[in-house]
């Protein structure tokens, strides 16, 4: 509501306290602009921040679905063709082959991957296989030098020719891990590789 003031008939101390209620009001008007002014910031701001926010979730759980190993496709369990049992020695010593398999991760696929080693073993028409990895800590058990046993060059776990533990003090908490082995077509050497976790008394998969 406007008021009109006859100020020509005010007193000089009622001009004084008007002229002091007109700075008030004037100055809380800018103040008020100001505060309102404020506030329309820092609601933009937020919703800025709110915006990039929620393009930013999508594209880090993306980042982290691509770089975690544990969600790529681990090493099928199908069986892999090793070797041809003409590379195995008649004798029974044994010989160390690489698995490659074909596999996938979030990346790529890749043909012929190495995925791990084994010592295949035949006896007659039979061939056994053993994973070469020590189920201790997992370090490469080694063949000796002989060819009458397996040694750990890592904490010195011993082996019989079958992957047994053969030495009462060796760290290994299992015998070495046996894999499954199928002779195809006459001489193919089928092996369904797998790895095991160490440190274990028992086969755990990995
Ligand atoms: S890793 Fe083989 S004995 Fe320790």
């Amino acid at each position: 509501m406007i008021q009109v003031r006859d100020v020509a008939h005010m007193s000089e101390d009622s001009l004084e306290a008007s002229k002091a209620e007109t700075e008030a009001n004037l100055s809380d008007g800018s103040t008020g602009v100001a505060e309102e002014e404020r506030r329309d910031f820092l609601v933009g701001v937020s919703a800025v921040a709110a915006g990039m926010l929620a393009m930013l979730v999508p594209i880090g759980a993306a980042g982290v679905a691509l770089l975690d190993p544990l969600r790529r496709k681990q090493v099928s369990s199908e069986m892999v063709l090793v070797a041809r049992t003409s590379a195995i020695p008649e004798d029974g010593s044994p010989r160390k082959f690489t698995v490659t398999v074909d596999r996938t991760d979030a990346w790529a696929a890749y043909d012929d991957s190495p995925a791990g080693a084994v010592y295949l073993r035949r006896s007659g028409d039979e061939v056994r296989a053993l994973n070469v990895v020590c189920p201790h800590a997992g370090c490469f058990v080694g063949v000796a030098k002989d060819n009458s046993r397996f040694s750990c060059p890592c904490h010195l776990s011993s082996f019989d020719l079958d992957g047994a533990v053969d030495d009462p003090a060796s760290p290994s908490p299992r015998d070495m891990d046996t894999l499954d082995v199928e002779v195809r077509n006459g001489d193919e050497v089928w092996v369904r590789f797998q790895n095991f976790l160490p440190g274990r008394a028992e086969k755990t998969p990995v």
